[in-house]
This record gives structure tokens, C-alpha cells and sequence, in this order.
């Protein structure tokens, strides 16, 4: 199984303000919708908090330390069959939501899936590249400072390859420019 991290850094380092994402940036929305599709996403339950409903066809891996968090979350839009783990990995990409209470016990489950998104937040970034668990990094490079209250961790870039670099110039309405970054352990 290969762990990919991916998210959306401004030149600060900020992630997030508030639990929001501090920009409104529908390109990367999109590149995120279109990069993660029909694959895993494990997310912290703040992550989810700010989301608060699953990723339409991705199952939906929510890490918390409370057992009983599942019975509480959201369900206007959870299918009925959301389970506490272990449960069988659905086979087919569909919305699901699963909850796990620790990191280690979430990538055994999921360790037969080909690839897992890792999309936040900060608290699990740090955790991934501290465990020395991050296979791959997809980054949006915000080229322009934020304010916020999370922060993408220091990673040790030094491990890492840089292997393809899409650059999006300012716009009218958008005054600063990003890249989409693709780095790979080496
Ligand atoms: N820019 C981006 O790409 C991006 C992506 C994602 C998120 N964000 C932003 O990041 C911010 C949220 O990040 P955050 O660091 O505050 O929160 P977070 O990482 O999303 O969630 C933290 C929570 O996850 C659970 N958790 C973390 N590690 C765990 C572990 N090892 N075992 C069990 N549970 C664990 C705990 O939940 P319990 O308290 O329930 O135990 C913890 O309080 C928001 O502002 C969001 O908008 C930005």
C-alpha cells in the first residue's frame, strides 16, 4: 500500500483557519476530487468536522480517539451500513464512512489497498512523516502568505523527489499564483 499525502500549503506553511481551508481556490478543489477519486481518504475527525459529510465515492477513513464517535457523526448523508472498523473494505469505490482509533491500526486495515490519500490535518501530516509513513506527497503551492491556525509540519524534504511541477499563473481575480507538486520518496 502506498500512503500519499495530499494538501494545500500557502507560502506560510498555513492549511487551515478556524477548521476552514483559509482561500477559495476551486482549481484545486477540483484537483483534489480528481486525484483521490475511488481511492481511500484518512482524515483527522477535525478534518472531517470541517467537511462534515463523506467524499462522495472514496470510503471515508475518519481517525479518532473516541470509540464512540461513530454513533454520533453526521448521517444525513452516511450510509446506513457506516460501521465502526473492522469491517470488509468495499471492493467497488462507493461513499462509505469508517472510523479507526489509532494510525497504526488504520493503515493495517487498509493495508491492501494499492494506494491511500492521507488529507489532513495537520496533527496527522506531523504523525505520517514522523512515522516515516508517507510514501508520496501531492502539494498545492500556494505562492502567497495566509493567516491560519494549522500548519503543514515541518517534513524532511531531503527524502524526498520532486517528479512533476504544474504551474497555474495569477488571474485577475486571483492575485497569486500556485504549482501542483508531486514529490516521491527516494
Ligand atoms: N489545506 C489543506 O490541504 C487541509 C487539509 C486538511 C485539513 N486542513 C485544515 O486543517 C485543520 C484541521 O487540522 P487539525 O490538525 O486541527 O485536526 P485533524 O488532524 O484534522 O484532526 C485531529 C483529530 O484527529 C484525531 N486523531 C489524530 N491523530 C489520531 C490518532 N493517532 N489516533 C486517533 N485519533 C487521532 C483526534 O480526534 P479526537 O479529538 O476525536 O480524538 C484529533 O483531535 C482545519 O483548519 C482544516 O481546514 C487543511
Amino acid at each position: 500500500m502506498k500512503l500519499i499525502a495530499i494538501a494545500a500549503v500557502a507560502k506560510n506553511r498555513v492549511i487551515g483557519k478556524n477548521n476552514t481551508l483559509p482561500w477559495h481556490l476551486p482549481e484545486d478543489l477540483a484537483f483534489f476530487k480528481k486525484t483521490t477519486m475511488g481511492a481511500p481518504v484518512l482524515m483527522g475527525r477535525k478534518t472531517w468536522d470541517s467537511i462534515n459529510r463523506p467524499l462522495p465515492g472514496r470510503l471515508n477513513v475518519v481517525l479518532t480517539s473516541n470509540p464512540a464517535w461513530a454513533a454520533q457523526a453526521p448521517n444525513s448523508e452516511t450510509p446506513r451500513d457506516m460501521v465502526r472498523h473492522p469491517h470488509p473494505i468495499p471492493a467497488e469505490p462507493a461513499t462509505r464512512l469508517a472510523m479507526c482509533t489509532g494510525l497504526p491500526e488504520a493503515l493495517t486495515w487498509l493495508a491492501d489497498c494499492e494506494r491511500v490519500y492521507l488529507i489532513g490535518g495537520a496533527t496527522l501530516y506531523k504523525q505520517a512523516f514522523e512515522q516515516g509513513l508517507v510514501n508520496e506527497l501531492i502539494l498545492t503551492e500556494i505562492h502567497q502568505n495566509f493567516e491560519g491556525d494549522a500548519f503543514f509540519p515541518d517534513w524532511p524534504q531531503h527524502q524526498f523527489t520532486e517528479i512533476e511541477r504544474t504551474h497555474t499563473p495569477p488571474t485577475k481575480s486571483r492575485a497569486w499564483s500556485f504549482d501542483f507538486v508531486h514529490y516521491q520518496h527516494t
